[in-house]
């Protein structure tokens, strides 16, 4: 049915069920099947007597046809895998990453009946209020440069919205991206290694598109596109805008021999934790002020007694902002 989508896809204007099985070598009846089964899908076709079949754009649709269709890139999202439900799609790409799932696979789901978010809280995932999704990286680097993919993850996520919806997108250090101070993605990212070598990295990124409402408890500190904006938001251009920017800050960092420098300017310009005072939370919790972000993506903190110390994501978390 998919080979019947292309043909309407490709055609301004109408199409006769003869030519497309014509071109198809399939029936008039096989056609007149996958039109049903596109329709089932929500596809929007038109049938009209003596004129055939014309595909109506698809507004909202979210499956796996159709955010393959028009991807840009090269890697990123090229094997895509997608579910109406999962409990998470870290989960489901960690299984597929150990059966040698090739970089660049993503797993999205309409629906997390588990979604995971960071320090073991749950992240809420809704059915067509946002974009949950994994990606799978494979950099040949050690375990204790991964971190910064993480940030790279949240950059070009932040990047990619500002671009697409016009919203201001800031960074809370290491990659909570917010909008208008309040969080509008989170970004999961777990690592399979042993000592001196990663195996494979999964972004987990977690994007409010258009939720309606959060409840009581979330409501002051969490957003969503359709929250600030008004509008709602197609999700797949969405989906590709980031996997585009992925890809490119990706590409960026291979490049200068994985050194998130490249792009420490860009992170800088966006990061609202620097220059900053924070509570910098761990065993035992403390006061400080940002002086930077290093190359490396830590936090490099002046405590009050006039000391510097670098903070690691990995290790603790910052209140303050
Ligand atoms: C956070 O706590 O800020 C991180 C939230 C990450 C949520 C995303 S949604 C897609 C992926 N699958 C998960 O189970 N979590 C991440």
């Amino acid at each position: 049915m998919y080979r019947v989508l292309a043909l309407l896809r490709q055609t301004d204007g109408f199409l006769s069920g003869e030519e497309i099985g014509k071109q198809l070598s399939i029936s008039r009846a096989a056609v007149w099947k996958a039109i049903g089964k596109l329709r089932e899908e929500g596809y929007e076709i038109e049938a009209v007597t003596k004129k055939g079949y014309r595909l109506c754009t698809p507004q909202n649709l979210y499956n796996e046809q159709e955010l393959k269709t028009g991807l840009q890139t090269k890697v990123m999202g090229q094997n895509l895998a997608f579910f109406t439900e999962l409990d998470s799609t870290n989960n489901r790409l960690r299984e597929l990453a150990l059966t040698g799932a090739p970089e660049g696979t993503l797993v999205i789901a309409e629906k997390q009946n588990a979604g995971r978010g960071r320090r073991g809280r749950v992240w809420t995932s809704e059915a067509d209020s946002g974009i949950w999704m994994s990606l799978l990286l494979r950099p040949e680097i050690a375990p204790e440069k991964a971190s910064v993919l993480t940030l790279l993850a949240g950059l070009a996520t932040a990047e990619a919205l500002e671009a697409e919806t016009g919203l201001p997108m800031e960074i809370k250090w290491p990659n909570d991206i917010l909008c208008h101070g309040k969080k509008i993605v989170g970004i999961l990212t777990e690592m399979d290694c042993e000592m001196t070598q990663v195996h494979f990295v999964i972004a987990g990124i977690g994007i409010n598109v258009n939720t309606k409402s959060f409840p009581p408890e979330l409501a002051d500190i969490a957003t969503s596109l359709y929250l600030e904006s008004g509008k709602v938001f197609s999700r797949k251009p969405l989906v590709h805008a980031v996997l585009e920017k992925i890809e490119q800050h990706y590409q960026a960092f291979l490049d200068s021999g994985n050194s998130f420098a490249v792009l420490l300017e860009a992170y800088r310009k966006r990061c609202v934790t620097l220059h900053k005072q924070v509570q910098v939370l761990g065993q035992s919790p403390y006061t400080a002020y940002v002086l930077d972000i290093t190359p490396e993506g830590e936090l490099l903190v002046q405590k009050e007694d006039g000391t510097q110390e670098v903070v690691y994501s990995g290790e603790v978390s910052i209140r303050g902002v």
